[in-house]
């Protein structure tokens, strides 16, 4: 019964209808490479961006962008609003399309994938916590969380068995049958994490995704995405202004002036100002 999950036009969550066909990667670097279809196994959580260049109307964001994550690492990036932090994510995971430069995850370069197999691959493959939860109002918690096991071909039960799993991991439990008008903002953001992990993906892009939550649960929910992440072999990255998520990464950079840097503590107290 997926005719309703069919109706619901996936991609105005960052996901992403299933193309039942096998999909071939025409850029992938091996000369012999292997088909990859939108439930086929995982590939290495590994994400590597190069010379990347982002641009809106009459404005270039970033220029020459260059960062590596290794699977089961994590990377936060910090800058202040409007820098292009949000763009970024969304070029990452194939949503939008660079300037220039690439991205790579497992050596699989996105940006020169067809856009349905670009969708597929971010269906699969990825999971964004998106910097305002941005849960289907149509749908309960749980169905919401289940979503992308649903459209990957999981029927109901085990996908809400599996997202009842991570409702439990970020405290959701007993929010599990509510639609999101009766949830508050830190609770659509903590579902939000439950769905971007609920499909174990490979690599996990998080946008601000302490935001709406008071100190007890930021901790408790950096915890969980770092370690999630860690355990799985999944590759995070993080987009932040809280200082406590920045040091709990592996590595920290930030966006200044256009340019992607290399960050540390040092440099951390005076990025995280208000602006
Ligand atoms: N699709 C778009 N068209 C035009 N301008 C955009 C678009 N998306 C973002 N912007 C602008 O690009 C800048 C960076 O936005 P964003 O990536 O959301 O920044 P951040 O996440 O760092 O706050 C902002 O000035 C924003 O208004
Ligand atoms: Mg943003």
């Amino acid at each position: 019964m997926l005719g309703l999950f069919e109706s619901l036009k996936p991609d105005r969550t960052g996901l992403a209808a299933v193309s039942p066909q096998t999909h071939r990667l025409g850029s992938h670097p091996d000369p012999a490479p292997q088909p990859v279809t939108p439930t086929s196994g995982r590939i290495v959580g590994k994400l590597e961006i190069a010379d990347l260049a982002l641009e809106i109307p009459g404005r270039r964001l970033l220029s020459s962008a260059s960062l590596a994550v290794n699977a089961g690492g994590s990377l936060a990036i910090v800058g202040p609003s409007g820098v292009g932090k949000t763009s970024l994510l969304n070029c990452i995971a194939g949503i939008s399309t660079p300037a220039a430069g690439s991205v790579a995850v497992d050596d699989i370069e996105l940006s020169r994938l067809p856009s349905s197999e670009r969708s597929a691959f971010r269906l699969r493959h990825i999971g964004m916590v998106f910097q305002f939860g941005e849960l289907l109002p149509e749908l309960t918690l749980l169905e919401n969380v289940a979503l992308p096991l649903r459209l990957l071909g999981e029927d109901r039960r085990a996908a809400e068995e599996r997202a009842s799993a991570r409702l439990a991991e970020v405290g959701l439990v007993d929010q599990a049958r509510s639609r999101p008008e009766l949830l508050s903002g830190g609770e659509i953001q903590r579902g939000s994490i439950a769905r971007a992990l609920v499909h174990d993906p490979s690599l996990v892009l998080a946008d601000e995704p302490t935001g709406m939550l008071d100190e007890d649960n930021t901790g408790r929910i950096v915890d969980l995405l770092i370690e999630s992440t860690r355990h799985a072999g999944a590759a995070l990255l993080i987009v932040t202004h809280n200082p406590t998520v920045a040091r709990a990464a592996d590595r920290l950079m930030m966006i200044r002036g256009g340019q992607l840097l290399v960050a540390d503590g040092g440099t951390l107290h005076a990025e995280m100002q208000p602006s």
